[in-house]
């Protein structure tokens, strides 16, 4: 049997990278690895890194130079730290970070890191711990998948990742080039996985992908329907068939692919949660066709129109850019324009952030910082309001809560309502859907009384 050694892992970015972290974990426990919750004593510590914005890439750097203190530290104890780099940032600057920071030992990609043992083993070879930068950055993403072991333990929410990769390459977009050319797994083997999900105690199931509604993978052999793929609609309805699977969610989803059968999926699937997070980062058709969007915003608002004539309270998110190069303040109304027509319930946006290699990167006419900041403070104050208002509808009004996770004060759990709104609560009910009474609304949460003696325990 393998020594026990402690992992920790530092994750950024995306969901998908929650999930990829999870995986890692998994990949490694065979070797003797356990989860553990901070880096200073830990044996490996993984960063999982995002290349998204600017801003997120930019961490990596000084998140290393802090963790190689620990690295020296326990070097002095005659000890060693294996370091790893993984994620976005390790696949587009991959050769920088080994000539930037010859510390770090492995830097994995993410469709590279079914490979992690061997790396590791390599990683342990080199003598004196200085890294020796073992760099695997390997596209494409079929291998990753058929070598993973099922995941090893699910919360009552949990993440499953069933596409990868993006073709759309939007013009601002670093994803097409991080993760690689789209692939959809097999329907087979996302349903084996969340029947192991749900086996480990998951009542919530997120599938993931970078494009999850272009999702087209293999339909499982003699299932239901002839055709020889599966969309979005058929795999959820296909889910929801899994008992003990009280809560279906997706994200994220692209407005080109909202076909009919997935808009018609939200009237039909009890367990398919009200909620849609749907990007449409702005309301200017100049603007969206500069992005390489491919949509305009009147088909965004009637697909809306259909989402809320197939399922009337559905509640919607979003992700803005603000700040696209040429973006004028003609443009920039627009978008305030499509905001006040749609109504969020909760919304993402962003300083638009010129990322090395994408086209947009290129273009002249970049909008200045102090403009910027500007519409992002106009936008996120209505966005902000809206959000607001839609939490305030539900007070006085009972919800079921899926209670995921404990609460930052003892004695308090945090849960998600079917509109994915933070609930508080006083009381130990991770693990449980239970009817909350909502007795409080804020900007970002909710505050909640258990309607105790209902209270259905979920929980394995
Ligand atoms: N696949 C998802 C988006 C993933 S990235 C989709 O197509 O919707 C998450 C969000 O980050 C994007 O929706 C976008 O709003 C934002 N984003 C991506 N690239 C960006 C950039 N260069 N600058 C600022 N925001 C960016
Ligand atoms: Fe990026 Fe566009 Fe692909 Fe989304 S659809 S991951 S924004 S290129
Ligand atoms: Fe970031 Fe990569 Fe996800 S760039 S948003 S971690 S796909």
């Amino acid at each position: 049997m393998s020594q026990r050694k402690k992992l920790f892992i530092r994750t950024y970015g995306c969901q998908m990278n929650v999930y990829d972290s999870a995986r890692m974990a998994d990949v490694l426990a065979p070797l003797g690895y356990e989860a553990c919750s901070a880096p200073d004593d830990a044996d490996m510590v993984i960063v999982n890194t995002c290349h998204i914005r600017e801003k997120a890439s930019e961490k990596v750097f000084s998140e290393l130079g802090r963790l190689r203190e620990h690295k020296d530290a326990k070097a002095t104890r005659g000890e060693r730290m294996v370091l790893a780099v993984a994620g976005c940032v390790a696949q587009a600057e991959g050769a920088e970070i080994v000539s930037r920071a010859p510390y770090v030992d492995i830097v994995v990609g993410p469709q590279a890191y079914h490979r992690l043992p061997e790396m590791v083993a390599r990683a342990a070879r080199a003598s004196g711990g200085k890294g020796q930068g073992v760099l695997d950055t390997e596209f494409p993403v079929e291998p990753k998948f058929d070598s993973l072991p099922l995941p090893s333990h699910a919360g009552p929410s949990a993440f499953l990742s069933i596409q990868e990769g993006c073709d759309k390459f939007c013009t601002f977009c670093v994803v097409p080039y991080t993760r690689g050319a789209e692939f959809s797994r097999p329907a087979a083997d996302i349903l084996r996985e969340a029947r192991h999900l749900v086996g480990g105690g998951a009542v919530e199931i997120t599938v993931l992908g970078q494009n999850v509604n272009a999702y087209h993978g293999a339909a499982p052999e003699g299932g239901a329907g002839r055709a020889e793929n599966w969309g979005l609609a058929q795999l959820l309805h296909a889910l929801a068939g899994i008992d003990g699977v009280r809560r279906l969610r997706y994200t994220t989803s692209h407005p080109r692919d909202m076909d009919e059968d997935l808009i018609r999926a939200h009237g039909e699937i009890d367990s398919l949660m009200p909620f849609l997070h749907l990007p449409v980062q702005s309301g200017s058709d100049r603007i969206l066709d500069a992005m390489n969007r491919q949509h305009t915003a009147d088909d965004y608002r009637r697909i809306v129109d259909r989402l809320r004539a197939a399922r009337p309270d559905i509640a919607l998110s979003s992700d803005f850019i603000v700040g696209f190069p040429g973006e004028s303040d003609a443009d920039f109304a627009a978008t305030l324009q499509l905001v006040r027509d749609v109504g969020f319930a909760q919304a993402f946006s962003f300083k638009y952030s010129a990322r090395p290699g994408t086209p947009a990167a290129m273009l002249e006419r970049q909008v200045p910082q102090p403009a910027m900041e500007e519409r992002l403070a106009q936008l996120q104050a209505l966005l902000g309001e809206q959000q607001l208002a839609f939490n305030r509808s539900k007070l006085g009004l009972t919800m079921d809560v899926l209670f995921d996770r404990d609460g930052r004060k003892p004695g308090q759990a945090l849960g998600k309502t079917p509109y994915l709104q933070s609930v508080f609560v006083t009381g130990n009910l991770r693990g449980q859907i239970a009817p909350v009474r909502i007795a409080g609304a804020y900007g970002v949460s909710l505050a909640g009384e258990v309607l105790q003696e209902t209270a259905l325990a979920v929980a394995s």
